[in-house]
């Protein structure tokens, strides 16, 4: 659907956003704009007050700054930064303070003077934290005041850590933090349970205070509450939306997080549409679901009323127009996601030839594929098809150090009882088990050193990474695939790095590549497309789809189509799907019992097979089959 570009296309937006290509580029553009206005600040000789954010957002930003510094000559001598938030509880040196992290992700990099840097202090006692805030408003003050202020912004909608429920003129102050922030920082922590239950923010208040203010958002998964700050009421359940009253701020977002907005949404509403195909099922698909009926019975007024009077002079009536949208998605649904095999497929998602098919599935971590394709998986797998299942790093990152150290304790406990004779002769001689001993002995005191927040050493981590492959083979044989299918390509952005931290290499790259050039799928099925392009998932998007580029003109990738599905947090738009694979009762609980052969979540239990069953409730509030729970897929460039 291409849309003419008019003033009012923005109608509906209460803050200034733009909407850049992708993270790097709103990243770079910003970072820019830093160092113009520490050039223009110290040209007229006063410092610059920089408000600072945390989290993965603002990552590729201080990277393009700590490159402006190291190739441009930007220095940070004369800045005097303030981060918006700390965790209570954690020390300066904590994996996860704020503190190591702006250290590790600028402060190390830049020439910043140790004394311009602030942050809350994590560590204070309770009954000292109210003076603590007031010292910290005050230095902020005695600073000038803030010339530019960094944020992110949570799932909740908070800014800092101003959770739903703080008011506008808040201050800087102790607060609990919403059981959805502390979802989202639970791979971090190695569990919910570990990621502190209070932090010190900045307050609204204090943040509206800064003379500018720059709030960044990628990937789909803030696009819903990008949407309420900008285009909702200014409210206290979500804090980024009283940056409708600052005189100066603005958001910047990439083509997912603005998903959301009404312009990119249902642009019809505010602007000239030529209506295409994708952009009209997206409409009907909209308006039947608005009136809670199937598409089958909305009617011409309605179409009207929703200012899609000019589709409906162009298509007909409304009577054909349903029924045209109707039978495109009655053709999502098959149970055959590999194509079925001497069938006519002009109508079917997948192609009937070749059969078998080389299906493979690129999973970023273990789980991934598993909760949102598992039942296809099985499907494919059922049919005949050459499937691979290629896991791109360990994920080791999410197991548990319980689990560890369950793992550690078993191995110990065989190998003393083994070296003993005591195992019988089911376990053959005593022997030398020094070596397992030793080494079972060494990850137990390698857990007990870090304790329960320190940096895992790398053996720690291949431990974990073995648990976790060991857990992800026992899932794809609960679905039917033998183990020699599931491989493991432990790319180096992964190993080598942590969560937020990650850096795509080139090795990355050629890894997938290489892969992809041995197996010459014919369908390929993938996630991270619009994932925040710091997360894992994003970052083996990148790494995918930069290998799809390096293949170049390869015969094999004319007869591949690519599958995207929407990782484990949500699920796709209807107008979305392209193929839409229903589960029956028996097969979504195979599904859910695959999924609980991980020992670690990645999901809360209660939302596991959810997101399956909405997208069937979906289908059925537009009139289609009802069945218990769907799978979705969108094919990549359709
Ligand atoms: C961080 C902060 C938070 C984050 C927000 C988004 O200092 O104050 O408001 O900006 O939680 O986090 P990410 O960027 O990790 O999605």
């Amino acid at each position: 659907m291409t849309t003419a570009a008019a003033p009012t296309t923005e109608q509906f937006e209460k803050i200034p956003t733009k909407i850049h290509p992708t993270a790097a580029a709103a990243a770079a553009a910003l970072a820019r704009e830093v160092a113009d206005l520490i050039r223009e600040r110290n040209a007229a000789g006063r410092a610059t007050v920089l408000g600072l954010a945390t989290g993965s957002t603002p990552v590729p930003f201080y990277r393009e700054l700590i490159r402006l510094h190291r190739e441009e000559g930007l220095s940070f001598a004369n800045v005097i930064t303030f981060n918006l938030d700390e965790y209570h509880g954690l020390a300066r040196d904590h994996r996860e303070s704020y503190f190591r992290f702006m250290r590790e992700q600028l402060f190390d990099h830049v020439d910043l003077k140790p004394g311009s840097i602030h942050l809350p202090d994590g560590t204070v006692a309770l009954d000292k934290v109210f003076a603590h805030c007031q010292a910290y408003e005050a230095a902020i003050d005695a600073a000038g005041g803030i010339d530019l202020q960094i944020l992110g912004i949570g799932r909740t909608g908070h800014i800092g850590f101003n959770e739903p429920g703080s008011t506008r003129d808040s201050r800087t102050r102790l607060i609990a933090l919403d059981r959805i922030t502390r979802e989202d920082a639970a791979a971090d922590f190695l569990g919910e349970a570990n990621v502190p239950r209070f932090a010190i923010t900045m307050g609204v208040g204090t943040i509206l205070r800064a003379r500018r203010i720059a709030l960044m958002a990628w990937g789909e998964n803030k696009a819903e509450i990008v949407r309420q700050a900008v285009e909702g009421p200014e409210t206290e359940a979500v804090s980024a939306s009283f940056l409708q009253s600052h005189p100066d701020a603005r958001f910047l977002v990439d083509a997912a997080a603005a998903k959301a907005l009404t312009r990119v949404k249902l642009p019809w509403l505010v602007t000239h549409v030529d209506w295409d195909e994708a952009g009209t099922r997206r409409a009907v698909t909209w308006l039947a679901l608005k009136h809670h009926k199937p598409v089958l019975k909305l009617l011409d007024e309605e179409y009207n009323e929703n200012g899609m009077a000019e589709l409906l002079t162009r298509q007909g009536r409304a009577y054909d127009l349903n029924i045209r949208i109707f039978n495109q998605l009655q053709h999502t649904i098959t149970g055959w996601p590999g194509g079925k095999p001497d069938a006519d497929d002009t109508t079917r998602p997948e192609r009937a030839t070749p059969h078998p098919k080389r299906s493979l599935v690129l999973a970023p971590e273990p789980q991934d594929d598993v909760l949102s394709m598992g039942a296809t998986l099985q499907r494919l797998v059922e049919h005949g098809h050459h499937v691979e299942v290629v896991y791109l790093t360990s994920g080791d990152l999410r197991v548990a150090d319980a689990e560890a150290s369950k793992f550690a304790k078993v191995l110990l406990e065989t190998s003393e009882t083994i070296a003993t004779g005591a195992a019988g002769d089911a376990a053959g001689a005593a022997g030398d088990w020094s070596r397992q001993v030793a080494y079972a002995r060494d990850m137990l005191a390698q857990l007990e050193a870090k304790g329960p927040f320190g940096d895992p050493p790398a053996a720690l981590r291949r431990l974990k990474g073995l648990i976790r492959r060991g857990e992800a083979r026992d899932a794809a044989q609960a679905l039917g695939l033998s183990p020699e299918h599931v491989r493991f390509l432990d790319l180096p952005f992964y190993a080598k790095g942590r969560y937020r931290q990650f850096r795509l290499e080139d090795a990355d790259i050629a890894a997938v590549r290489a892969t992809l050039e041995e197996i010459q799928p014919h369908q390929i099925f993938i996630t991270g497309h619009l994932a925040d392009p710091n997360s894992v998932q994003g970052v083996a998007w990148r790494a995918f789809a930069a290998a799809w580029d390096q293949c170049g003109q390869a015969p094999w990738k004319n007869d591949c189509r690519v599958w995207l599905h929407r990782g484990h947090q949500r699920e796709l738009e209807p107008h979305e799907i392209h193929m839409a694979v229903p589960l029956s009762p028996d097969q979504l609980a195979r599904k859910l019992a695959a999924i609980r052969k991980f020992q670690s979540p990645t999901n809360p239990d209660q939302l596991t097979g959810e997101r399956n069953r909405q997208t069937a409730r979906t289908y059925d509030a537009l009139g289609l089959a009802e069945y218990e729970a769907i799978e979705a897929f969108e094919r990549w460039g359709a």
